[in-house]
């Protein structure tokens, strides 16, 4: 609810009911006249009455000017995301009307703190879809003043939230670490790295911390990150960004199973915890009418049968050709299938050829990697994770195998000569998990300021 600035007696403030005029008991001491500070949201003049919403970012108030303070030159010229300061009384609204959290300001005073230029009025009001993309986009920063992109980025404050709470909760716990954003080594292939002069030496913006959270394994038990990656992502589609949000876990002494099982745990209980919270569930409610918890437990699908299923249902791949098994899984593909199976799918155990170079193999079949993707309706994937080679050799194999200088990863290869053990993590992009949960259309509208290629502004 809009935030009421209480009197100079700070008395508490009491809603003066709407159907009588008169029945306002003074005795108690308690104050009807408040003061609230806000910017108009919409504007509905007539004749004798201004209605004016007015936000504040904790939520909307209506506010009601009548009589004298209609006729002045600062009502008659109010215009959208003007900034103001209104006293007035607090009033249930009147049965049969609707404003919100069903109370409005009768005026007696109002003053102007911030004119508006009333020449963008219609961005941050318009709907999204309805304007020209590169112009909501340039004005980004008005854009977010609108009701949708604002219900987006509180939602994304309780997802962390929930992340947070979740990962302290579960058994055993992770702790939260920081890993560094520049760095010296890639992890996810050199094709999409960022790469920078650092005090002379080649450096780049990191694509993902696993490296780091493996290191951190052996003092600090179970570990977890909320830290930005980067990605030169050269393909401009819905759920690719630049920089995106990347929540990443890495697990100590698991086996691949108990990380599906952790995975599943954990995003159940992210989306449990936010739905248990009215004003997130509300918004999620309103930007997702159709959002529906998903199912425990989610489908299990291996890589090779997902190949199957898409040759039974003539999907193509990327070559307009039947997929087989090694290819990679596109993205128009992996979205068709996930959106007629129409339920989570974690889709495991991909070739070794079309995954990172660290990935454990299938001790049951070398061909492939105890590898997972989570996909969701609508979005496709967005989670990827696995079990990681925990033998010095292999991983040297591997090295070589991907053509990779080892000596920049000593650190990480240290890891496998200090006391080895079975461990794996996954990595989570936060903009593509709200696409999911808020029925974006794109992971762009996800992000404060989203970064994709050639965009960089504002
Ligand atoms: O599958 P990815 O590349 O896996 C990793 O980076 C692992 N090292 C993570 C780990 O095991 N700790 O990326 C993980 C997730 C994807 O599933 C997707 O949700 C998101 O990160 N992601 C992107 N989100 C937005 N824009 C991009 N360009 C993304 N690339 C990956």
């Amino acid at each position: 609810a809009l935030k009421i600035h209480l009197d100079e007696k700070g008395s508490h403030i009491k809603l003066r009911s709407g159907e009588s005029s008169d029945n306002v008991d003074y005795s108690d001491g308690l104050s009807t006249r408040v003061r609230v500070t806000g910017r108009i949201h919409r504007l509905r003049s007539q004749k004798d009455v201004i209605f004016i919403t007015l936000q504040d970012g904790y939520g909307l108030l209506q506010c009601v000017l009548t009589g004298d303070l209609v006729k002045t030159y600062d009502a008659m010229t109010l215009t959208l995301e003007t900034s103001l300061e209104i006293w007035g009384e607090m009033w249930e609204v009147p049965p049969k009307q609707h404003a919100p959290d069903d109370r409005e300001l009768h005026a007696d005073y109002f003053s102007i703190i911030g004119r508006a230029a009333g020449d963008k009025e219609a961005i941050s009001t318009r709907v999204a879809a309805d304007a020209d993309q590169q112009t909501l986009l340039d004005n980004r920063h008005l854009v977010l003043r609108g009701e949708h992109s604002s219900a987006v980025i509180k939602v994304r404050a309780a997802v962390l939230r929930a992340f947070r709470q979740t990962y302290e909760d579960i058994k055993p716990s992770c702790l939260e670490v920081t890993p560094p954003c520049m760095v010296q080594t890639q992890v996810e292939g050199g094709a999409t790295l960022f790469e920078f002069d650092y005090y002379g030496e080649k450096a780049y913006l990191t694509q993902s911390s696993q490296l780091y959270l493996e290191t951190c394994l052996p003092s600090l038990g179970n570990v977890f990150c909320v830290a930005p990656s980067f990605r030169a992502e050269k393909s401009l589609t819905r759920r690719h960004l630049s920089e995106y949000t990347h929540i990443e876990a890495e697990l100590d002494f698991i086996s691949f199973d108990d990380l599906l099982t952790h995975l599943e745990l954990v995003m159940c209980s992210v989306i449990d915890t936010v739905l248990a919270h009215p004003p997130t569930a509300a918004l999620i409610t309103s930007l997702n009418p159709k959002f529906q918890k998903p199912e425990r437990p989610f489908q299990r699908m291996r890589y090779a049968d997902a190949i199957d299923w898409l040759r039974e249902h003539e999907i193509l791949n990327e070559h307009g050709q039947p997929h087989t098994f090694g290819d990679d899984i596109a993205e128009a593909a992996e979205r068709k299938m996930t959106d007629i199976i129409n339920r989570p799918i974690f889709l495991t155990h991909f070739p070794v050829a079309i995954k990172a170079f660290y990935m454990m193999k299938d001790p049951q079949d070398p061909r492939v990697t105890e590898s997972v993707d989570c996909l969701m309706p609508g979005v496709g994937e967005i989670v990827g994770g696995s079990m990681r080679m925990s033998d010095y050799g292999e991983l040297m194999q591997a090295y070589a195998r991907e053509g990779i200088d080892p000596e920049p990863y000593y650190w990480y290869t240290d890891q496998r000569k200090y006391g080895t053990s079975p461990h794996g993590g996954y990595g989570l992009g936060l903009e593509r998990f709200l696409a999911w949960l808020c029925g974006r259309y794109t992971v762009r509208e996800c992000a404060l300021y989203p970064r994709f290629a050639c965009r960089c502004t504002p």
